[in-house]
């Protein structure tokens, strides 16, 4: 059974653009267009319950009592590099969020996540913080990124994938039970080398065409 704070996106728009990046046939240019729309669709349910305020605004005809977003300012925090695939799409949302970047590659071996690069906004405390990466496989990368955030103080933490594994899912949700985790699909499997079955291939090999 999925854990509460699971959310799976199941909107036709979605599902049919994560049927486009399974393509083996989908090139470089497609892959990153569809990357990006996702990111923007599945944004806009991750946003959904962003506390709003009221306030008093002039319009042309008299004076509004209406909301806008309140609270906490965002951050949106790619894993590179396959995350920066999904900015984009969201800073055409929320196109006032800082961007912080933390770099993580896993080990084809071990398939463990090796740090090698972090640059954060240096409020990132205090903002309302969306991670994102298309792939969650084992989880050991998200669950690595998400426990570098909270090592920093931060509290407020969302995590956004295209794609997840169960073994994924459960690992993330063991991992950080407070976090609530965004997928746009989820596949059974994994296979021996840690790549997700049916899944889409190398995300960040098909986003950037190395390989
Ligand atoms: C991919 C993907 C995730 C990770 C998922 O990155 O973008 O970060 O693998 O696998 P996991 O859940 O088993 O940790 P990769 O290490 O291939 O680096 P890249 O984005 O630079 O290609
Ligand atoms: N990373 C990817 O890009 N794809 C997978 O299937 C697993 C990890």
């Amino acid at each position: 059974m999925m854990a509460n704070n699971v959310m799976i996106m199941d909107h036709p728009l979605i599902q049919h653009k994560i049927s486009m990046m399974r393509a083996a046939t989908t090139g470089v240019k497609e892959f990153r267009e569809l990357t990006s729309e996702v990111a923007l669709l599945m944004g806009y349910e991750v946003t959904r319950n962003l506390p709003l305020k009221q306030v008093e605004i002039e319009t042309p005809v008299g004076i509004a009592k209406t909301n806008v977003i309140s609270g906490k300012k965002l951050a949106i925090v790619p894993i590179l590099r396959a995350g920066l695939g999904m900015v984009d799409g969201m800073l055409s949302l929320v196109p006032a969020a800082k961007v912080g970047h933390v770099g993580l590659y896993r080990d084809p071996e071990t398939l463990k996540p090796v740090e090698y690069y972090c640059k954060l906004p240096v409020d990132i405390q205090e903002r309302e913080i969306i991670v994102l990466d298309p792939m969650l496989a084992t989880g050991g990368s998200g669950s690595a990124a998400i426990q570098f955030l909270k090592d920093k103080g931060c509290k407020h933490i969302r995590f956004m994938c295209i794609l997840a594994s169960r073994q994924g899912i459960e690992q993330l949700t063991s991992d950080h039970p407070d976090v609530p985790l965004y997928c746009g699909a989820v596949d059974e499997k994994l296979n021996d080398h840690g790549y997700i079955v049916p899944g889409l291939g190398d995300a960040g090999d098909r986003l950037f065409g190395t390989k």
